[in-house]
């Protein structure tokens, strides 16, 4: 089945608490949030500026999960930031690595900056694994801040866009 993405659209908050509201599927991202902060975070993806897309995955028609990056600051330089996250029913063919995968291609085509990074914890396997499939360098574990304000362990994974 093709893989395609599109952009965050009014209609995917549902979805979001799909992805979000899931403890199962928050375990190395803090925990569940809350409806509130999942309509918050809704609302941002529908507002979120054209170097700081957000995407809806779609496998044929159906969306199935999100995949997006932003700016951050990191080690002195401005880079992306991505993240990435697959519904349940839809996990284990292949759908995040290629979604990264086209996301990757996105912010090369489209983005300004050089470099995006991903930063799943050592823990998460599948996102680890995500990030060899789409062709991210691992370049060591760092410390990291998320959620704001909680220190956490994470691997830096960095994929060059010029
Ligand atoms: C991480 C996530 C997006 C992967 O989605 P997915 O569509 O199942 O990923 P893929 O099918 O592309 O699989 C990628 C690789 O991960 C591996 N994988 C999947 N689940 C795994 C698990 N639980 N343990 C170890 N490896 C796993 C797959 O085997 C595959 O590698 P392979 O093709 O070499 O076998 C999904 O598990 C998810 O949404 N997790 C919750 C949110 C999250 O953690 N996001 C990342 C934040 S950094």
């Amino acid at each position: 089945m093709a893989v395609a993405l599109a952009p965050w659209s009014e209609h995917d908050e549902p979805l979001l608490h799909v992805l979000l509201g899931d403890p199962a599927m928050m375990e190395h991202l803090g925990g569940p949030e809350s409806p509130d902060r999942i309509g918050a975070r809704h609302r941002r993806y529908l507002a979120s500026p054209a170097d700081e897309p957000q995407f809806k995955v779609l496998e044929g028609d159906l969306p199935v999960g999100w995949v997006g990056y932003w700016r951050r600051r990191w080690r002195g330089a401005d880079v992306y930031e991505m993240g990435w996250s697959i519904a349940p029913a839809a996990q284990g063919r292949g759908l995040a690595s290629r979604a990264a995968g086209l996301a990757v291609a996105h912010a090369r085509d489209h983005g300004t900056l050089t470099a995006v990074h991903a930063f799943p914890m050592p823990g998460n396997a599948a996102s680890n694994a995500v990030c060899r499939k789409a062709g991210f360098t691992l370049l060591g574990e760092t410390g990291f801040d998320y959620p704001p304000g909680t220190a956490i362990r994470v691997n830096d994974w960095c994929s060059e866009l010029s």
